[in-house]
């Protein structure tokens, strides 16, 4: 039999508006006494009621329920971002619905509709994040719903964001790379057309730039923040004659896949080619050569994109463009080392051999 507010009533012969108010957490509001609240609340339990959250809803006009859009959930950057965003909404008592749009915009369209379908408080997105096909995000912050963008900006977005500071992160790690004596230098890239992409090549071009090495030469290869595209792209990049000498891997499953592509063609990192990956992940420092990484602040990213959420949901204040900026930070390991000619006349042949002789 389903237990409702009217069984409980009949069974301690309490009126169904006060059992009510008990159970929506209104006791006080409506002074009543703490002897009849805690009858009714173990009553409740007794029977087993569960409320009824979307009637509840209905009438409160509020679901406690945020929705969460992230881009690939099988990401570990995105799995611990939605875990920290999760923990807070927990906090403060909101539930999430996670939609995964697997890098996909008509994905992420549906998404957003489900989202307002069910009535959601409140949404975190981290956009697929193409600058030229945001729209759908904008129609989205019309409703006036409370939006907070995480990680992947679209500049002109009304709404609160917090994303990393991807051209400092990826200038400082190239120009790690420049002083380590590597000039020809690869960059494997995302999604053209993504702020987050674009600000790290960006950032990897101007750090050349600074060196007077002219980026028109440099390798800049890939499309996409997938270990597939790392494992193409380095494939092609080992290809070339000479070889480039280090590799920027602009995500953490780029790295992969180029770590992957390394390994087949039978060379050693650094020994061969020199690596570093933008995002650090918990197997970064056990991989065989630990990586240098360039650390974003996930879990403050998560925590500070779930409280300019809040501040609108709890608060009402009016929707900003606000936006929070988090510095990265290079973590150097093992995947570098110096990169330095010495010019050797082989004694025997007497034949001029460059060989690279490397010191860390
Ligand atoms: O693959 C994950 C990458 O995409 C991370 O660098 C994160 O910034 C996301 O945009």
């Amino acid at each position: 039999m389903k237990v409702t507010l009217k069984t409980i009533a009949e069974s301690i012969g309490i009126s169904i508006t006060t059992v009510s108010r008990v159970l929506s957490g209104h006791a006080k509001q409506y002074r009543i006494n703490s002897n009849t609240e805690n009858q009714i609340i173990r009553k409740a339990k007794e029977l087993g009621y569960i409320p009824n959250q979307i009637a509840r809803s209905l009438r409160i006009q509020r679901s406690n329920i945020i929705g969460l859009i992230i881009p690939d959930i099988s990401n570990p950057f995105f799995a611990s971002l939605a875990r920290v965003i999760a923990n807070e909404a927990h906090k403060k008592n909101y539930s999430i619905i996670l939609s995964d749009t697997q890098e996909d915009i008509q994905l992420e369209i549906e998404s957003i509709n489900l989202l307002l379908s069910r009535k959601v408080d409140g949404v975190i997105i981290c956009p697929t994040g193409n600058v030229d096909n945001y729209n759908h995000i904008e129609e989205l912050i019309k409703t006036n719903l409370p939006i907070v963008v995480v990680d992947r900006h679209i500049p002109g977005l009304k709404c609160p964001f917090v994303i990393s500071d991807n051209f400092r992160g990826a200038y400082e790690a190239t120009k790690y790379l420049l002083n380590k004596n590597h000039q020809n230098i690869a960059c494997i890239q995302g999604p053209p057309n993504t702020s987050v992409n674009d600000n790290r090549v960006n950032g990897f071009k101007k750090a050349l730039n600074d060196k007077q090495i002219d980026f028109n030469d440099a390798i800049i290869i890939g499309d996409s923040f997938g270990e597939r595209n790392g494992y193409v792209s380095a494939k092609m990049l080992l290809s070339k004659n000479p070889r480039p000498s280090a590799i920027f891997a602009c995500s953490n499953l780029i790295s992969l896949g180029a770590i992957r592509a390394i390994f087949e063609e039978g060379l050693k990192i650094p020994a061969d080619i020199s690596m570093i990956s933008f995002d650090d992940q918990p197997y970064s420092e056990f991989l065989a050569t630990p990586m240098t990484v360039v650390v974003q602040q996930t879990r403050e990213m998560g925590q500070i994109g779930f409280k300019l959420l809040f501040a609108r949901l709890s608060h009402g204040s009016p929707q900003s463009s606000e936006g929070v900026i988090l510095p990265t930070k290079l973590v150097k390991r093992k995947s570098v080392i110096d990169f330095m000619y010495n010019i050797k006349i082989d004694d025997k042949k007497n034949n001029i051999r460059i060989s690279e002789s490397i010191s860390n």
